[in-house]
């Protein structure tokens, strides 16, 4: 089959009280992993390119590994540009065979967020791409960017600017950050559930993307800090709360830390127990089956989207 929107996937997570995983990809075993896992749950699934990972592998790379996750597995699957800066990049994405791109417009004023949006709306439209568009600002490290506090989406203006632009799906800041080090240590993980109500409630029936959404599940930090590593204390997302939002207008989770985690603590342990490999093959696979796991657990614990495909 080939790549899908996520026009359907939307429709049919929004009526079904699920949400799709939206996983960052940089890397063949990166993909396999994901797509594995997609397979055996029977998962619809979203591949998402940030420009970190456009730099790292290169467009064609990607484009064409996830051309073979998808002849291998026969599911619906978007290729999505993560944190589109500019609509030359968005364009350049639509033109390259992406299906959804996104144009974070975020830390722009209002008025130019929704300018940018519809220019990029008008264009990706034109060529059966669908747009995510972003009000509100999370905190965290995302590409080169730095953010030290939330800056909330205000529910005021999500109907214009969903209105003026065309935009496909939104994405809002209700306290999810990018990263490992989404909570200082000892507060306490909350979502402004009252903000995504609230949204929700001026937009019936429209999808709303979470960002900055792993859960940095504590056993993967130990491992790295077991085998060598020294990561301060790491807190993300309860599962339960995603699992919540994902039951009401949320249709699309994104997920790259917790990924990236896994395939790290995997890595390491690998080495510590057998300093002498030096077969990329011998510590890559391990790293791929912790991928596949993390991404079947996060289908199970917070997405709700298995058998859905
Ligand atoms: O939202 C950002 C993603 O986690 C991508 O991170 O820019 O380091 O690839 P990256
Ligand atoms: P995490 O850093 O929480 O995995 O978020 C990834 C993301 O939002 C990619 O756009
Ligand atoms: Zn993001």
């Amino acid at each position: 089959m080939p790549l899908v929107t996520t026009t359907q996937m939307f429709k049919d997570a929004y009526e079904g009280g699920y949400a799709i995983g939206a996983f960052n990809v940089n890397n063949m075993e990166i993909i396999q992993g994901i797509a594995e896992a997609a397979l055996e749950e029977k998962a619809p699934l979203i591949f998402q390119v940030s420009s970190g990972a456009r730099q790292y592998a290169k467009h064609f790379y990607l484009v064409k590994l996830v051309e073979a996750a998808l002849a291998e597995t026969d599911l619906p699957i978007a290729l999505h540009l993560d944190h589109g800066a500019d609509f030359e990049v968005c364009k350049f994405c639509v033109d390259g065979g992406y299906s959804s791109v996104m144009i974070d417009g975020s830390s722009r004023p209002f008025k130019e967020n929704i300018e940018v949006t519809k220019k990029v709306v008008e264009y990706a439209h034109a060529h059966g791409v669908v747009v995510e568009g972003e009000l509100g600002q999370l905190a965290g490290v995302e590409d080169d960017v730095n953010i030290e506090s939330h800056s909330y989406t205000d529910p005021d203006q999500v109907q214009e600017f969903v209105e003026k632009t065309g935009v496909d799906s939104l994405a809002i800041a209700i306290g999810t950050s990018h990263g490992a080090f989404k909570f200082k240590p000892g507060q306490k993980p909350q979502l402004r559930f009252d903000i995504l109500e609230e949204v929700a409630s001026r937009l019936p029936g429209f999808p709303i993307v979470l960002h900055g959404a792993s859960s940095v599940i504590p056993e993967m930090v130990e491992k790295i800090n077991k085998y060598g590593g020294s990561m301060p204390d790491a807190i993300g997302i309860p599962e339960d709360m995603l699992r919540q939002a994902a039951k009401g207008a949320v249709c699309k989770i994104n997920i790259d830390s917790d990924l990236r985690l896994a395939m790290t603590a995997t890595v390491r342990e690998h080495f510590a127990l057998h300093p002498s490999d030096f077969d990329p093959r011998q510590y890559l696979k391990p790293a791929r089956a912790a991928i596949k796991d993390m991404v079947r657990r996060k289908i199970a614990n917070v997405l709700g989207c298995g058998g859905k495909a």
